[in-house]
């Protein structure tokens, strides 16, 4: 069903299109008497496709065209008009209109123009969501407070050389804000990532440092290490709670001296590398436990920005379920999918504790093998989630936030929960949360960020 604006000064007119859009397309509409109180209704309502008669007093069809455009409203219009002027339609075009059509013609032929219309603008708007979420310079995906703090924060120390360590539970996007702080540093270098955690304890400094020919049995050929590599660019030391003993004082001693000797060598190459550091692990308490060196720690945690785990913004559920998803239909070679808001306010009331993002990804993955539905229901979600989100239904999250942010995170969770139950209408979710008008509810969004792309 789609929400049709029928712009006519001629009541009886619009009533007889109304009725016979209803009956023949099963379209709900809108009516306007004039230009100025289709823009109006334009503003506030998600109207899937406009009927602009182009003969009307005060504000005609084509000024309503140009006002569309000069205000970025991107609705597909088509005019009708019953003088049958060829020149008065291609003009329209001309301003925007995607097609005209006579006030002589069969209805059909009327509702087939508007089921078209609205084809055409989903696809356009799915070719831009892809787009979008294709590019992989695409920043953090997520606007709730938490993140904007985060985003915040990272823009802050991006540009500052010194090291910077990221803190956050596994799988909560650690190297996607190592990839931004990168992306967002202005530097000239590439971005060389290291995995201390996925490499043998006797490969890491030679990895990191690189190493002489014959440094070692095996050194055939000199290596460079990642500093160099990295030159006048970022080093991300991911699973940095994992690196040896011995490779923590020699980073140490790079670090403090800008510096480093390959393995085996003897000469000193300097490095300009800006470091970041990841982990999972609590380094206070490695450093306690005599796993991790303190002055290590000291030197690393200068900055630190910390990625805050999905349960305290599952406001962010329904974006980062959509970016996935394209994501993941994209990958697979697979035709666009969606899901239900049904299976959305599932997802959002499940609590995300053990791989945070990577686990939303992982369960969207095998959702869409498991189902063939174009928009996956609740009963595609895996039966486990379903249960413990049944089970969960309060999103308090364990880290320690203010009165403010908790409050701001509840209300975004809230309005968009409501928002997906009812389509983005405005007008009915406002009245579905018992807000005063439309207006409330846009103003809410707004402080949110809320859009629907
Ligand atoms: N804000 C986000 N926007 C888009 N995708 C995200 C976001 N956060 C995480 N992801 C996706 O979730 C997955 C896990 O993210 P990432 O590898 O950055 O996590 P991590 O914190 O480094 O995990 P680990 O501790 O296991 O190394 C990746 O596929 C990543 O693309
Ligand atoms: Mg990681």
């Amino acid at each position: 069903m789609s929400v049709v604006l029928i712009v006519d000064d001629a009541p009886v007119l619009a009533e007889q299109y109304a009725y016979d859009l209803k009956r023949l397309g099963g379209h709900e509409t809108l009516a306007a008497g004039d230009g100025r109180e289709a823009l109006d209704l334009l503003a506030r309502e998600a109207v899937d496709c406009v009927l602009l008669d182009l003969e009307m007093p005060g504000m005609d069809g084509f000024e309503v065209l140009r006002q569309l455009e000069q205000r970025g409203i991107k609705v597909p219009v088509i005019v009708y008009t019953g003088t049958g002027n060829y020149d008065r339609c291609a003009q329209a075009i001309r301003l925007g209109a995607v097609s005209f059509i006579d006030k002589a013609e069969p209805m059909e032929r009327v509702t087939q123009e508007i089921a078209n219309a609205v084809e055409r603008q989903r696809l356009v708007r799915e070719v831009a969501a892809l787009r979008r979420d294709l590019d992989t310079d695409a920043p953090l995906v997520g606007s709730s407070p938490a993140m904007q703090k985060l985003a915040d924060a990272i823009g802050r120390v991006a540009p500052i050389p010194s090291p910077l360590l990221i803190v956050g539970e596994s799988g909560s996007g650690k190297e996607i804000v190592a990839r931004e702080v990168h992306r967002l540093s202005g530097v000239r270098g590439p971005l060389v990532a290291i995995n201390s955690a996925a490499l043998p304890h006797e490969l890491v400094e030679s990895e990191l440092f690189g190493h002489e020919r014959g440094a070692f049995t095996g050194a055939v050929t000199l290596r460079k290490g990642a500093f160099e590599a990295a030159a006048h660019g970022t080093l991300f030391l991911d699973e940095i709670g994992e690196l040896p003993a011995p490779a923590q004082a020699k980073l140490l001693r790079v670090l403090e001296q800008r510096q480093v000797t390959r393995v085996g060598g003897t000469r000193t190459i300097a490095v300009d590398a800006r470091v970041v550091a990841a982990t999972n692990r609590d380094l206070g308490a490695e450093v306690a436990a005599g796993r991790f060196r303190e002055d290590l720690l000291y030197r690393l945690n200068v900055h630190v920005l910390a990625v805050p785990p999905l349960r305290d913004r599952l406001s962010d559920v329904p974006e980062l379920v959509r970016h996935l998803l394209a994501a993941t239909c994209a990958r697979f070679g697979m035709r666009p999918r969606t899901l239900a808001s049904s299976a959305v306010e599932c997802l959002m009331t499940y609590d995300w504790r053990r791989n945070n993002v990577r686990e939303l990804r992982n369960i969207l993955e095998r959702m869409l093998i498991a189902s063939d539905a174009d928009d996956m229901g609740i009963a595609d979600v895996p039966p486990e989630i379903r249960d413990e989100s049944a089970a969960h239904r309060v999103g308090t999250g364990a880290t320690p936030q203010t009165f403010h942010e908790l409050k701001a995170e509840a209300e975004r969770q809230i309005v968009i929960a409501a928002l997906g139950r009812h389509d983005w209408h405005i007008t009915r979710t406002a009245e579905a949360l018992g807000l005063a008008d439309h207006a409330s509810l846009l103003k809410i969004m707004r402080r949110h960020g809320i859009s629907r792309e």
